[in-house]
């Protein structure tokens, strides 16, 4: 089994479409590593597993154990540690958490949100050998309008300016989330690094879900989710079926 490395990833654009998923547990880390080029660990693991409203909530000490539990277990694919909201608001403060995701839970690269305003933290953790995926498009840590973005003029002018100063500032890859679609599709044309879509149209050079909610474990179903399951109606008969059978003896 070869490791998946930030160069594999680059070579693969406009070539192999990239695979990704989130894990935040040794059962999905071990089945999403034989199919995946990229694991998260997302921060959608306080909303998904811990029940959160937003993704805002969650702190890195919450998210540290879970990340050196899919590290340990993804021996292949690329293990990203999703950066929690204000842990990266200026660049000291995102190289300090960042080197201490990275010592604790052996991480390959972190992740965070923004485009323009993050040229320079993003140049900072490259520059002292941090890699790093930038996150556009719909921000979900400071969004307050969960819409589809880039309807309008000024608003695709500006992600893809994003677009192109997050992928010059020393990025490996980009998230593009919730865009539409001629615009995922003219930054993936103007950028030289990959573009991971998430609810970003077949254009982008990769795409992503969140895995709770494609096999159905999720409260909340983004429309764009295709859902290849619903695993919360199997646990659900599974448990049915003990209860009787416990009551039965
Ligand atoms: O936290 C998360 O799961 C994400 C998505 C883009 C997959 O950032």
């Amino acid at each position: 089994m070869q490791k998946i490395t930030i160069e594999k990833i680059l070579k693969k654009k406009n070539k192999t479409p990239i695979v990704c998923l989130t894990a935040y547990s040794k059962a999905i880390a071990q089945i999403a590593d034989r199919y995946c080029d990229i694991i998260l660990v997302g921060d959608s693991l306080g909303m998904v597993l811990y029940g959160m409203k937003t993704t805002r909530k969650i702190k890195i000490e919450t998210m540290i154990p879970h990340a050196k539990t899919v590290k340990d277990f993804a021996r292949k694919s690329l293990v990203v540690f999703d950066m929690p909201y204000k842990t990266y608001t200026n660049k000291f403060i995102a190289y300090k958490n960042a080197r201490k995701i990275i010592k604790l839970t052996k991480c390959d690269a972190v992740k965070l949100e923004g485009g323009k305003k993050m040229v320079g933290t993003i140049k900072h953790l490259t520059k002292k050998g941090i890699p790093v995926m930038g996150h556009i498009g719909l921000l979900p840590q400071t969004s307050t309008n969960f819409k589809v973005k880039g309807k309008n003029f000024i608003q695709k002018k500006q992600i893809l300016e994003d677009a192109i100063a997050v992928s010059n500032s020393g990025v490996f890859a980009i998230i593009i989330e919730c865009v539409v679609e001629n615009l995922a599709k003219k930054i993936t044309k103007n950028v030289s690094i990959p573009t991971i879509g998430i609810g970003a149209s077949m254009h982008c050079d990769g795409q992503i879900l969140v895995t709770d909610d494609m096999i159905g474990l999720s409260d909340f179903l983004p429309k764009f989710v295709k859902q290849y399951s619903n695993l919360k109606k199997v646990i659900e008969k599974c448990i049915k079926n003990y209860s009787e059978d416990v009551k039965l003896r």
